[in-house]
């Protein structure tokens, strides 16, 4: 036997309190499986030489998926209890210590194993503990007896042991208790188990909710970016014009290249500006043919989606359209409505304001439509 450290992943379960179509350790948080982020912080590990998974019958294929390329051996397929799962994983394992790991505890901070491993010298196993933070009763139709909690612990994975304690603890199990972890195994075959400190990152992903929760530790924090867009375009000889996405009835049309939206064309510059992506006339060259006449609405979804690509949200948008004529007040609703629809945001979030410059200047004589437009997104820190 040699004087290695193997880690014992146990993976065989089903999840049956999460459901779903996938067992939860084959599920991805933050783009990867659940499993492979236990892995992962097991095979980074300098105390750690080798990882030995245990997999479910049947769930070959999602192992596979899981793990990619890792350099790891062939799984070994676990029972239907936790317990002989552990066992059957225990057979190939020929390390002197062993660290016996819930898949299902993807966030595995270096320290616990430093600790675990540090605490395993000279004694035959060592739990990840963390006190009890709530009150403790017992359940049932109505509450119960409170358990004093000041003597209690929360006993986490992985649990390290010389393996062939834990070896003989198995061994020698009675088959009709349970056992939902392996120091209270090792405990009652007679050996003492030192206690190190766990963390909350160990928690088990038990519930559906905790899922989201996960998610959230790994989701970019947001900050918040604004960015205008100004744009104007003249009055030529027509019956009506592209107004905020919608054909509005007018004894007038706008000049442009595209469908002179001016008002979608301000907004476009505005979501570019969010993210410092240049402006409309740089994704949408005025020399190109591609784009004569085309719907002004097809650039907006085009800076759409530049932003989401680019981790970010729509917060919220506001335009002002400048002009004497058309009055825009009666096409305010179904103006804010389309905007939301090409920006998938809520109406909420989406304001539509017109103004006349009192017959002042180049709109003032109805000369052409100016337009400005505000908006503000989340984007993640990192490009900030
Ligand atoms: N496990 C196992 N073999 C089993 C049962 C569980 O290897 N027969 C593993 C699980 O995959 C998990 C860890 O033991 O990594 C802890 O078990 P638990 O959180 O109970 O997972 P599940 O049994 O899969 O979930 P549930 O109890 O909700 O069905
Ligand atoms: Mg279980």
């Amino acid at each position: 036997m040699s004087h290695r450290t193997t880690a014992l992943v146990v993976a065989a379960g089903s999840g049956s309190r999460i459901g779903g179509d996938i067992p939860k350790q084959y599920r991805p948080v933050a783009g990867k499986a659940v499993l492979a982020h236990a892995i992962d912080a097991l095979l980074a590990h300098p105390g750690v030489d080798d990882v030995q998974v245990v997999i479910g019958a049947g769930q070959e294929g999602l192992y596979r998926a899981a793990i990619g390329d890792r350099p790891l051996p062939f799984p070994i397929i676990g029972g239907v209890l936790r317990r002989e799962s552990v066992a059957r994983g225990l057979t190939a394992v020929d390390s002197e210590r062993v660290l016996v790991h819930d898949a299902a505890r993807p966030f595995l901070p270096p320290e616990v194993v430093d600790r675990l491993l540090a605490a395993l010298d000279g004694r035959d196993g060592a739990v990840p503990v963390l006190p009890v933070a709530d009150t403790l009763a017992l359940g049932g139709d109505a509450l119960g007896d409170i358990v004093p909690r000041q003597s209690l612990v929360r006993v986490q994975t992985p649990q390290a042991f010389r393996t062939e304690v834990l070896r003989s603890a198995h061994a020698g199990w009675d088959a009709l208790i349970e056992a939902t972890d392996d120091a209270q195994m090792v405990r009652k075959a007679g050996h003492q188990i030192a206690m190190v400190e766990g963390s909350a990152m160990l928690e088990k992903l038990t519930w559906t909710e905790d899922f989201g929760a996960a998610e959230r530790r790994f989701a970019p924090a947001l900050v918040s970016r604004t960015a205008m867009g100004f744009d104007v375009h003249a009055f030529a000889e027509g019956d009506g014009l592209w107004l905020g996405g919608l054909r509005i009835p007018h004894d007038r049309a706008l000049s442009g290249h595209s469908d002179a939206d001016v008002a979608l064309h301000a907004l476009t510059d505005a979501l570019l500006g969010t993210i410092g992506d240049g402006d409309i006339g740089s994704h949408f060259p005025p020399s190109d043919a591609r784009w004569r006449g085309a719907p002004s609405s097809g650039f907006l979804i085009h800076a759409r989606d530049l932003v989401v690509a680019a981790g970010g949200r729509i917060d919220h948008v506001d335009l002002t359209i400048i002009c004497e004529a058309p009055k825009i007040g009666p096409h305010r609703p179904a103006i804010r409505a389309r905007i939301a629809e090409l920006l998938e945001l809520q109406e909420g979030q989406v304001s539509v304001k017109a103004t006349t410059t009192e017959s002042l200047g180049f709109t003032g004589r109805g000369e052409g439509i100016a337009a400005q437009a505000v908006a503000t997104v989340r984007l993640p820190e990192r490009r900030a």
